[in-house]
């Protein structure tokens, strides 16, 4: 009976190490290819049992089973064969040249000789199709296109493309300053360097002195940045700097002012002066005092009321009739006007003109009689 026993623990042994041996450990490796997801987490493969490859990012394809077997304790070797991804070598005419690795997933970038500029991309990819992306790009010449000049123009050598440092010359329309250089150049890249700008005119008109003057350069106006020197009248201190600049936004900048300058003796001196202004007739402009306390009365001259000088309406228009003068929206005292009919005969005033207060020295004519 022992010995029945005996034979049967030898023949489960026997199975034991017959079974073993038929078992696979791991699948094989290969730098190529890889093992499906599936068979990741099984460590132990029974004779006949199989598994899957795929080709490895970066390679393709191209024949061969994808399945291995494990046959008693060894896997039969994988004939997938896969073929590594690769992007056709870059020419690009007037580039730079770079590494020739052109693998699935390098990237490359594209520089430009000297003088010439990148038309696409300058990064790319070799894509697992094998070809680039984005699509290989160009080297062109630089050229500058014609500056677009609001307010402006090219003055000089119009044409529709420029090399680098060729140049040209650029103007304001009228009404409007030249901020900058009149003189640009095309620059390397392709752009304009310091290309001004037209802003319109900003002015100062002549400083207004009370008790003062313009003492050089007396113009009507100033452009910004333009100086002029003012002093006072006889009898007043100036408070602030003589020489004062016309802002950018066409005020002065820090005017002085002319104040009286204070006697000894506690008087003032002479009667100060104002634009279009003078001194009643009771009051003398020539006294070189005034005592403390002292009070002056003035009036407007002739043409101006205290607020500020007189202006008419625009002249009224006249049916058939021409207007000979310009007209403005504010017409100044004094400003006469003619008119002529252009069919038919005048009636009433042929000439008008603005008067001190303001209004048309007459109603306007009338045309009247044949059409
Ligand atoms: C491709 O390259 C990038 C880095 O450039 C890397 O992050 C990525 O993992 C790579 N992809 C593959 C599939 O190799
Ligand atoms: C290649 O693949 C890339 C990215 O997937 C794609 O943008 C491109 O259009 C493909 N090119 C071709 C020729 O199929
Ligand atoms: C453009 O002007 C600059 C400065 O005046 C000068 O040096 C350069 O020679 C000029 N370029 C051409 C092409 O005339
Ligand atoms: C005006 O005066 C300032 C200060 O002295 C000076 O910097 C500037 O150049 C002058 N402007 C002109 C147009 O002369
Ligand atoms: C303005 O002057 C005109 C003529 O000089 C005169 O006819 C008119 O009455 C005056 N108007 C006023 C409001 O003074």
């Amino acid at each position: 009976m022992a010995h029945v026993w005996g034979n049967i623990l030898i023949l489960v042994f026997a199975h034991f190490v017959g079974s073993q041996g038929n078992q696979c450990g791991e699948p094989t490796k290969y730098p190529d290819r890889r093992l499906d997801e599936k068979y990741h987490h099984i460590s132990d493969f029974n004779h006949d049992d199989n598994v899957e490859y795929n080709c490895a990012p970066g390679y393709r394809r191209t024949g061969g089973s994808r399945i291995s077997f494990c046959k008693e304790g060894r896997w039969t070797p994988s004939d997938l064969t896969c073929e590594m991804v690769k992007c056709p070598d870059i020419k690009i005419i007037n580039s730079k040249q770079f590494s020739k690795i052109v693998r699935y997933n390098t990237t490359v970038d594209i520089t430009c000789e000297q003088g010439f500029i990148l038309r696409g991309a300058q990064h790319l990819r070799c894509e697992l199709n094998g070809s680039w992306t984005p699509d290989v790009p160009t080297c062109e010449p630089v050229r500058c296109s014609a500056p677009l000049m609001v307010n402006g123009k090219i003055q000089s050598g119009v044409k529709q493309h420029y090399k680098p440092l060729e140049n040209l010359t650029v103007s304001c329309t009228e009404g409007y300053d030249l901020i900058g250089l009149s003189l640009v150049t095309c620059g390397s890249d392709g752009q304009w360097q310091r290309l001004p700008e037209c802003r319109p005119e900003v002015r100062c008109s002549a400083p207004l002195m009370v008790n003062g003057k313009i003492q050089s350069g007396v113009k009507l106006h100033y452009k910004p940045l333009e100086n002029v020197t003012v002093s006072c009248t006889e009898g007043y201190d100036l408070i602030g700097s003589s020489l004062v600049t016309c802002g950018p936004q066409g005020q002065w900048e820090r005017l002085p002012e002319c104040r009286f300058k204070v006697s000894l003796t506690g008087n003032c001196g002479p009667a100060p002066r104002y634009p279009h202004a003078h001194l009643r007739d009771e009051y003398s402009p020539t006294q070189r005092e005034h005592t403390a306390e002292a009070r002056l009365r003035y009036k407007c001259t002739i043409g101006h009321r205290l607020a500020g000088a007189v202006y008419c309406p625009p002249p009224p228009l006249v049916r058939n009739a021409d207007m000979f003068d310009r007209t403005y929206e504010q017409v100044p005292f004094g400003y006469m006007v003619s008119y002529r009919c252009r069919t038919g005969s005048l009636i009433g005033a042929k000439r008008i003109h603005c008067t001190k207060n303001g209004t048309w020295s007459a109603p306007p004519p009338e045309c009247r009689g044949k059409q």
